[in-house]
């Protein structure tokens, strides 16, 4: 939606698409389903929810397909080697790295490291950080750290 808004309509030239990935079967079904109950949309801008949304319900709204298709659904171990064909220019990883033990951290961000083209992003949970000294990703601001170009 951010970069439908942004693009308004005229991305000719740009792969917009988003890989969204996940370990479980029931996150990943949920998530291509697109459905959110209005309490989780209300501090979207009402124009968004008239553009980017349709209502299939009493308190339920859904993804319009156009936005849905540009999302590439694929389950995927983190813990696993990255093998996807190209990199990425932003990864958000949020809230799931408090699941894994520091040197797992440490070796999943590497991985996002090499993943990143020379000034891309990788954002992580609002309650999370990255250890400086384990990390060539260069701190912006809490939450965000950049690959240097
Ligand atoms: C707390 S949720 C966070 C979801 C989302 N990123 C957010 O911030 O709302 C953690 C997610 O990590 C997924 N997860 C846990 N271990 C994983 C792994 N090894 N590889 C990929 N996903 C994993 C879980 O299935 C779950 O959907």
């Amino acid at each position: 939606m951010v970069l439908d808004d942004y693009f308004k309509g005229n991305k000719k030239g740009f792969d917009t698409r988003v890989l969204a990935t996940d370990i479980s079967d029931r996150v990943m079904n949920a998530a291509k389903q697109g459905l959110y109950p209005y309490e989780r949309m209300n501090k979207l801008d009402p124009k968004w929810i008239q553009r980017y949304f349709t209502k299939t319900g009493d308190d339920e709204y859904q993804v319009k397909p156009a936005i849905r298709n540009e999302v590439i659904f694929k389950k995927f171990n983190l813990m696993e080697p990255i093998k996807f064909k190209r990199k990425f220019h932003v990864i958000f990883c949020r809230n799931v790295m408090i699941y894994f033990d520091g040197q797992t951290r440490a070796a999943l961000t590497n991985r996002y490291y090499d993943y990143l083209v020379p000034g891309g992003y990788l954002f992580i949970g609002m309650s999370e950080s990255l250890v400086n000294s384990q990390t060539k990703l260069e701190y912006i601001k809490p939450s965000i750290y950049m690959r240097p170009r």
